[in-house]
C-alpha cells in the first residue's frame, strides 16, 4: 500500500526506513499518524531527521502509540519524568545500551517501542545498529524452530547491571535510582517465550537477548548459555541489520517486539546526549 502523507525511504534490505515530510513537534493529523504507525510496523525501526522536540513533545508523540512507561534504573527529567537523559561525557568509557538487546525484557510487560531523540552527538561514531529478529527466526532450520517452540526464557536485570557495576559506572545509575526511590535490592525478572508472536502483525520473532536472558525454563544457566549465545550471534548477522548515523535532531523509533539494537561505543573523548522514552507493551505470547 502506498504512503500519501509521508515519505518512506528504506535504509537497508533487512529493516529500517527514513520518514520524511513530517514535523513531529506539531500536532499530527490522524491519517498522517496512521501512516507513521504503518511504516513502523512494516519497517520495525523508523528514523526522522531535523526534528526539534522538547521532552514533552517527544512524550506526546510516543503517547500516540500507547501510554509511556518509566525506565526502572534512570530518573526521568524533572519537567517530563517519562523521558530519561542518556548522556556519555567525554571522560566516561561505559555507554548505555552498548550490546545487542531488546529493551527491559526483565519486565512482565516490556515496552512495545522506544523513542530516542538526539540532543548532542559526537563528531563521528555513536551510531546505533538494529537487527530484525523476525528475519532471524525465519532463517532458522525447521529442526531449530521445533526445538524452540514453547520454550520460555528467564530475563533478569541482573546481568546488565552487574556488568555496569564491574566497570565502575553503576554509581551513575545508582544515584539516579536513589533519587527516584528505585534503589532496589531485588532483581527484576520475567519469563517470556523465546519465540514471540507480534500482537499487531501476527509474525513470529526470536525474543531473547544476551543482556538479559539468563536461562531457559527447565535448563541450567550453563546448558542455556551456548544456545543463547548462538541465537544472539545469529540475530546479529549483517544481513539482518541496519545502522543509523545520528545528528542533533534525529529521532529513532524501534519496535522492541521484533528487533534488537546496539549503541556503538566508539566515540571516547566526545559527548553524546540523547533523550529516551518507552511505550508500554503487552505481555509477550
Ligand atoms: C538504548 O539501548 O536504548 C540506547 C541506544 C542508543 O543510545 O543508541
Amino acid at each position: 500500500m502506498e504512503y500519501r502523507k509521508i515519505e518512506v525511504a528504506p535504509v537497508a534490505g533487512a529493516l529500517g526506513a527514513e520518514i520524511g515530510g513530517v514535523d513531529l513537534s506539531a500536532p499530527l493529523a490522524d491519517d498522517c499518524f496512521a501512516e507513521i504507525r504503518r511504516a513502523f510496523l512494516e519497517h520495525r525501526v523508523i528514523f526522522f531527521r531535523g526534528q526539534d522536540l522538547s521532552p514533552s513533545g517527544q512524550r506526546d508523540f510516543a503517547a500516540r502509540f500507547g501510554p509511556c512507561n518509566r525506565y526502572p534504573f534512570v530518573a526521568g527529567l524533572e519537567e517530563c519524568p517519562e523521558v530519561i537523559p542518556i548522556i556519555k561525557e567525554p571522560e566516561e568509557t561505559f555507554n548505555f545500551g552498548g550490546l545487542w538487546h531488546s529493551d527491559t525484557t526483565y519486565l512482565e510487560k516490556p515496552p512495545l517501542g522506544t523513542l530516542l531523540y538526539a540532543v548532542e552527538t559526537p563528531p563521528h561514531g555513536g551510531d546505533t545498529l538494529f537487527a530484525n529478529t523476525k528475519l532471524a527466526y525465519d532463517a532458522l532450520s525447521d529442526g531449530m524452530k521445533a526445538a524452540l517452540a514453547g520454550l520460555r526464557g528467564l530475563s533478569s536485570a541482573k546481568i546488565r547491571y552487574a556488568e555496569a557495576g564491574r566497570s565502575g559506572q553503576f554509581a551513575k545509575f545508582k544515584g539516579a535510582m536513589t533519587a527516584i526511590g528505585l534503589d532496589r535490592e531485588e532483581t527484576l525478572e520475567a519469563w517470556h517465550p523465546v519465540v514471540r508472536t507480534h500482537p499487531d502483525t501476527g509474525e513470529k520473532a526470536l525474543y531473547l537477548n544476551r543482556a538479559h536472558t539468563m536461562r531457559f525454563e527447565g535448563w541450567t544457566e550453563a546448558e542455556s548459555r551456548p544456545w543463547i549465545n548462538w541465537l544472539c550471534e545469529h540475530i546479529a548477522r549483517p544481513e539482518f541489520t541496519c545502522r543509523f548515523r545520528w545528528e542533533p535532531g534525529s529521532v529513532a523509533l524501534w519496535d522492541n517486539r521484533c528487533t534488537h539494537h546496539f549503541a556503538l561505543n566508539d566515540y571516547h573523548g566526545h559527548r553524546r546526549h540523547m533523550h529516551r522514552c518507552t511505550i508500554e507493551g503487552d505481555r509477550p505470547s
